[in-house]
């Protein structure tokens, strides 16, 4: 039996059925760590990604059928981008590379590996994008009926991306705030097991990502971790990562943490910035940013007081500076992952300008989703078109070579 502990209320007897909130602050849940600490081992041998670290989570074991292949991603040197903004040591954890092109599905990876052990045949998401994608698509491996709630006015391409893997996709008419809460309780009566973005497993999965940068980095924390923040779910999950690193006597130092929001949608940064320990649920967003876009982020008061007890940060960007970043990524390093996802790259370019980032301190931004699921206009193409005949191609070819050999 998993037992469940809350930030501020500490141990949690009973979790409310099918919700992922504290019974006594409606504050998220986490899966209670072991006791005794310095006694989990990593395997660096094992098969997958959730094997390696089984040790750390909450899985007695892990079923192969149910897996995609999720993790193991690469941590990429930024050797041409990082010198241009100053830094040295600038990394990305390309998590565009999991099976539907999103970290989502390390979460929803542990969440299915979890609800098929409870013996759950119905599982669910509430979701406008990636999560929807990588529920449906787990669903669909192992076997599970599989409920999407998505927003009314949900864009055709962002239905197929999840009804290709054939769940049931219903778009609900109504505030989507309260959607997620309804959700739980539906769930709960339907027995339908719903992975919404703050869940538990969903977080002990996002888990694997840290340990994963902590082994490709020679078992050392980096100084800088930045992340794009929206339910503020894959943010907390890291976070306990490196707590459960810390508990082992792994690593010396705890990263500092920077959570990324766009401007135009902002209600954590804004808290962080005016001190305040809970944040105001925001009436409207603007910004191009949509999967970041969250008025009223479920985890947002425990993440607040998680970034600021670890002496983390949290920082906004504007859209323009999310596009140029975006691009950045794409022409230098060969990167092209999704617009929302760069929001940490103009934030590593910022901090980096404003010295706290330092020239020569190991930063690792976590690029979240690939762009070639969400083909954002991000301005003007970098490359200009040329138009060539077959019989001339040899000359205007040599014409444009950068150096002439
Ligand atoms: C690409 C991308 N990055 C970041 C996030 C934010 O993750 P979280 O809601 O766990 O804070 C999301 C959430 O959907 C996302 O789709
Ligand atoms: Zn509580």
């Amino acid at each position: 039996m998993d037992s469940f502990e809350c930030l501020a209320c500490g141990p949690v007897d009973v979790r409310g059925s099918f919700s992922p909130f504290c019974p006594g602050c409606r504050e998220p849940l986490f899966v209670s760590r072991p006791e005794r600490s310095g006694r989990r081992a990593i395997r660096e041998r094992a098969g997958s990604a959730i094997e390696k670290f089984l040790d750390f989570l909450p899985l007695s074991s892990f079923d192969p059928k149910l897996s995609l292949g999720e993790g193991d991603t690469p941590l990429l040197p930024l050797d041409r981008l990082g010198p241009k903004i100053g830094l040295s040591r600038a990394f990305a954890k390309n998590e565009a590379q999991n099976p539907t092109g999103s970290f989502k599905d390390r979460g929803t990876a542990v969440a299915v590996q979890k609800a098929v052990a409870s013996g759950f045949k119905r599982i669910g998401t509430v979701s406008t994008g990636n999560m929807a994608a990588s529920t449906a698509a787990y669903g669909a491996r192992a076997g599970l009926e599989t409920f999407v709630l998505l927003k009314e006015g949900t864009s055709a391409v962002a239905l197929q991306a999840s009804g290709i893997y054939g769940p049931h996709l219903i778009t609900v008419d109504g505030d989507y705030g309260a959607l997620f809460h309804k959700s739980l309780e539906v769930g709960g009566r339907l027995g339908i097991s719903f992975m919404n973005s703050i869940d538990p497993f969903r977080m002990e999965g996002y888990k694997v990502t840290g340990y994963e940068i902590f082994l490709q980095l020679g078992r050392r924390a980096p100084r800088f971790i930045l992340v794009p923040l929206s339910s503020g779910g894959h943010l907390l999950g890291l976070m306990r990562a490196f707590e459960d690193l810390e508990r082992e006597g792994l690593i010396a130092d705890f990263p500092t943490f920077v959570g990324v929001q766009a401007l135009g949608c902002a209600p954590l940064v804004r808290a962080f910035e005016a001190g305040l320990p809970t944040y105001e649920r925001l009436k409207e967003a603007r910004t191009l940013a949509h999967a970041i876009s969250n008025p009223a982020p479920p985890a947002g008061n425990t993440v607040l007081t998680m970034i600021r007890a670890r002496a983390g940060r949290l920082v906004a960007v504007s859209d323009e500076e999310m596009l140029e970043a975006h691009q950045e990524l794409a022409v230098n390093e060969g990167l092209c992952c999704q617009p929302e996802s760069a929001t940490t790259a103009a934030a590593l370019k910022k901090l980096a300008g404003s010295g706290v980032i330092g020239p020569g301190d190991e930063a690792v931004i976590v690029l979240t989703g690939s762009g070639l699921k969400t083909p954002l206009a991000s301005g003007p193409s970098p490359s200009r078109l040329h138009r060539m005949t077959l019989t001339d191609l040899d000359s205007q070819l040599f014409g444009l070579l950068r150096s002439k050999m």
